[in-house]
């Protein structure tokens, strides 16, 4: 008879176990999800009248990067169910370090995060601050390689924007939000300028944006053949930018000089042909004028990023050639002159001592 009850207890269960909702029947973190988080009005006081949802979407947890872990691998203080005391607050930064044993990749340096200008904010408790979170929810993360993913590419400028609005249109009206816009992924997004995670306020040296680093910024692709061919851009601006002045007053640390942005804009870039471009032929004496106070309409007229010694460079390639070829000529008839010179006062000197 005991036998007989324990049997029917066994399969009670057994069916009550199997007509457990979605939640697979073995599945270890049902016991969460059954009677609290997979509920959508479960929430929690944080003050009175405030609540704070507790709610976990089981579906996107199942179709996240994390599907594996079961909630007690990262809740680990979970041992007993339901628990009675608020879990410790745990941090993506647990596993995400450079190093880590459990296999989370951390290729962008997640843990640079901290020092960062939002890491920073955050830790003075800014509450406009993002955490990990903000940029890649907590239970539903994605791999930015996926369209789904708050940190995919094309969505990235999206993601900023809820934080950062007035920036985000004014980077739509520019030629890299018109190109993203339209589907071109190689376009570029707040993150390929200002990096995820290491993303420092312009004037400190270790931003992609500082002065001394911006034409690097640029040069990623704006110096990929393949690239700026595929959308008919030249590509020889910044090795002319670093041959220019104002590339090599950079390099020498004067950081008054003029960089990609000083001419271009940064989240508004136009294209030349466009009048409202800062390097519109219309606009250069005014572009320039901000550090060149006596630049007239006479500056830069025609084309302003010229290596001289590329036959592309037309009229100053010949002006280049002709004083190249100047220089070597006159070089070598002095060469010339010397060695005519040195051998006559040679012969003159033999001769004197003999005779
Ligand atoms: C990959 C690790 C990971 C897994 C797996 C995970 N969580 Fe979380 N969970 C977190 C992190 C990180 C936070 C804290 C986010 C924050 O507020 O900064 C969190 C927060 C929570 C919170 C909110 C706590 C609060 O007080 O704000 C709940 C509830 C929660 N998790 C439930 C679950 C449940 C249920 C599961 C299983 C379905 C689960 N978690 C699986 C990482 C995880
Ligand atoms: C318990 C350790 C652990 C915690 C906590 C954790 N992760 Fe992970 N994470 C992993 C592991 C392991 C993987 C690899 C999963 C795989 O590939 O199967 C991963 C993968 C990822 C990926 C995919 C990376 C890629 O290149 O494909 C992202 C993004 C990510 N985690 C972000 C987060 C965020 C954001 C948090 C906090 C909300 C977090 N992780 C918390 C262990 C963890
Ligand atoms: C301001 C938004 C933002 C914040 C805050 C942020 N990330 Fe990211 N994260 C991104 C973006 C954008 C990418 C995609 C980069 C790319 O295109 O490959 C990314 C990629 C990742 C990846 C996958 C790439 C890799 O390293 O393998 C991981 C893991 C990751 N982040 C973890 C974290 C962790 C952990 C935190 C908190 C310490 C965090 N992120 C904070 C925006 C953010
Ligand atoms: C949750 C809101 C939030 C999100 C999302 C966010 N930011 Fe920020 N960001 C801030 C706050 C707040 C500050 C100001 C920090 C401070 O006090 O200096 C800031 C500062 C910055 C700064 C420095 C500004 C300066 O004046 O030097 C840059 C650059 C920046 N964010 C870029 C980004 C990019 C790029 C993304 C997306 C990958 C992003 N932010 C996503 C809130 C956010
Ligand atoms: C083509 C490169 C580029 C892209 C793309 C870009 N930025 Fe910027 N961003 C810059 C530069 C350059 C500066 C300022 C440099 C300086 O002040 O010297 C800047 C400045 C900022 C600042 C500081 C405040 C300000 O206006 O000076 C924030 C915040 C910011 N960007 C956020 C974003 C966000 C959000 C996106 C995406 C919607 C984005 N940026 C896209 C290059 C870029
Ligand atoms: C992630 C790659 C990427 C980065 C980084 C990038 N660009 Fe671009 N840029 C592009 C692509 C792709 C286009 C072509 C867009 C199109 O198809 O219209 C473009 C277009 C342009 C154009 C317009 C060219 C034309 O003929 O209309 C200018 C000017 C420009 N970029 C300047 C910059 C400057 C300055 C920076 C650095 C602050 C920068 N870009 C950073 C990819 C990038
Ligand atoms: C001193 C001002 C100045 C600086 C610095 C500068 N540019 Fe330019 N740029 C111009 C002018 C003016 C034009 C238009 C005339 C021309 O094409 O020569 C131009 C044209 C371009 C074009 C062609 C697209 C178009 O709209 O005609 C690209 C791409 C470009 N620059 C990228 C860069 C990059 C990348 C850097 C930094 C490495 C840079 N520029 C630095 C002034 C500048
Ligand atoms: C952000 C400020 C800035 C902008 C904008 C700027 N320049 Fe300059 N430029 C400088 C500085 C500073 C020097 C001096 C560099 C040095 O010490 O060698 C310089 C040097 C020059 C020189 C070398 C001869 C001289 O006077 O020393 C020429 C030519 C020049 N700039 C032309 C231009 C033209 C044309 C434009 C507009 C398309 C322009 N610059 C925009 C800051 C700027």
């Amino acid at each position: 008879m005991k036998r007989l009850i324990a049997l029917a207890v066994i399969i009670g269960s057994a069916i009550i176990v199997s007509s457990w909702p979605s939640y697979g029947q073995r599945d270890p973190n049902a016991r969460c999800l059954l009677e609290c988080h997979g509920k959508p009005d479960f929430k929690r006081e944080v003050a009175p009248g405030q609540f704070k949802s507790l709610y976990v979407d089981y579906e996107q947890f199942k179709a996240s990067v994390h599907k594996e872990k079961l909630c007690v691998d990262c809740h680990t203080d979970v041992t007993v169910i339901p628990h009675q005391r608020r879990p410790e607050q745990i941090h993506c930064l647990q596993c995400h370090y450079q190093g880590n044993v459990v296999g989370a990749p951390v290729s962008e340096r997640p843990e640079k995060y901290k020092e960062s200008v939002h890491g920073k904010a955050f830790e003075r408790g800014d509450p406009n601050a993002p955490d990990c979170k903000s940029c890649h929810t907590v239970h539903a993360v994605r791999p930015p390689t996926d369209p789904l993913s708050p940190v995919y590419r094309a969505n990235i400028p999206k993601t900023c924007a809820s934080c950062h609005v007035e920036i985000y249109t004014e980077y739509l009206e520019g030629v890299h939000g018109q190109a993203l816009r339209n589907n071109v992924l190689e376009s570029a997004v707040c993150s390929d300028c200002h990096r995820e995670h290491d993303l420092f306020p312009p004037d400190d040296p270790r931003s992609s944006l500082h002065p001394q680093n911006v034409a690097n910024t640029c040069a990623r692709c704006h110096t990929d053949v393949k690239i700026m061919e595929r959308r008919g851009v030249p590509v020889k601006q910044v090795e002319a930018f670093k041959k220019s002045f104002h590339g090599i007053a950079i390099e020498f640390g004067i950081l008054r000089s003029a960089n990609c942005v000083s001419c271009h804009e940064y989240h508004k870039i136009l294209s030349s042909r466009d009048p409202r471009s800062p390097i519109h032929p219309l606009n250069l004496a005014q572009t320039c004028g901000q550090c060149h106070p006596n630049a007239s309409s006479n500056v830069a007229r025609g084309r302003f990023h010229i290596i001289p010694s590329d036959p592309d460079a037309g009229i100053v390639f010949w002006v280049y050639e002709f004083y190249r070829w100047l220089t070597i000529v006159m070089t070598a008839g002095f060469i010339f002159y010397i060695v005519l010179d040195l051998y006559g006062r040679w012969r003159h000197a033999r001769r004197s001592s003999h005779g």
